[in-house]
């Protein structure tokens, strides 16, 4: 069976069918998953139960040669430090097995880093039935979306995105240091299609540098009602064995783990692909 792009929604994502990622990527199969990610922001492919750690670094790297490992060591997949294993499981004696919330909040991946990441890849070892769903939002479509006279307000602005803004738990109890803001253009243009995408989000930009602080937060708000408006929208209602890759320079996603119910258990491995600095 030759493998096949079927989009999720007329804005956002597409499956792959057709592929076994137990077995090495042949070139045609490679090229045709980056091809989706790029065109459709965000790639699924469906039953991969059992993949090993090598397989699912295999893949990640079909979207870039560097994969990141999270600032969270507590984390990783005892295997490899390039996977952080994400779930609300513990060990006798209460220790958490994973990361229980990677963000229910609306973000980028890693936005506040001077080189955030391109590409994120999560992998779905076990889910609930029912309950902890991935929202995405396209952010290329909504700034495709915007008036003239909003893209041309945007046009030259730039924003402040820092680790702190989110105020994470695992900060203040000082487990690791946070990372130093960074400055990005508040709309991007994508290194390799092209299409410009807005480039600030609710969990880690603090202002748009240059405005008063309250027309910077009145301008954020407006841009924010806009990028979260149902159409620009996708809700990824998880099965195991689904892996879902998407891209963070044209997206933003939340995690919804926050308001799982403990007893539902949920594990995901999570591989973040390195990128470059946003260019206006
Ligand atoms: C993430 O934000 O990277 C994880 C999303 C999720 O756990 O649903």
């Amino acid at each position: 069976m030759s493998a096949s792009i079927h989009t999720l929604t007329p804005e956002l994502g597409a499956e792959i069918r057709g592929i076994d990622l137990a077995a090495p990527l042949d070139d045609a199969s490679r090229d045709l998953i980056y091809r989706a990610f790029l065109e459709h922001h965000l790639v699924v492919i469906r039953s991969q139960a059992g993949l090993s750690t090598a397989r699912v670094l295999e893949l990640s790297r079909v979207f870039g040669r560097d994969l990141e490992p999270h600032t969270f060591q507590e984390f990783h997949h005892p295997e490899t430090p390039l996977i952080i294993v994400l779930s609300n499981r513990t060990e006798a004696g209460g220790k958490p097995k994973g990361l229980a919330d990677a963000g229910t909040f609306w973000h980028s991946d890693v936005s506040y880093q001077a080189n955030p990441a391109k590409a994120t890849l999560l992998y779905a070892v076990e889910v609930p039935e029912d309950g902890g769903d991935t929202l995405f939002c396209n952010l290329t479509a909504a700034y495709e979306a915007l008036p003239a006279a909003m893209k041309a307000r945007l046009d030259g602005l730039t924003a402040v995105h820092d680790y702190l803004h989110s105020k994470r738990d695992i900060l203040v109890e000082g487990k690791v240091a946070a990372p130093p803001p960074g400055v990005h253009p508040v709309v991007r243009t994508h290194a390799e299609t092209g299409r410009k995408a807005i480039y600030i989000n609710p969990a880690y930009t603090t202002h748009i540098e240059g405005l008063e602080s309250a027309e910077s937060d009145a301008l954020m708000a407006e841009i924010f009602d806009h990028c979260l408006a149902e159409r620009f929208r996708m809700t990824y209602r998880w099965k195991p064995g689904d892996v879902v890759v998407w891209d963070n320079a044209a997206t933003m996603h939340s995690a919804t783990t926050k308001h799982l119910d403990p007893a539902k258990h949920r594990t995901l491995w999570r591989t973040i692909i390195s990128g470059d600095t946003p260019v206006r």
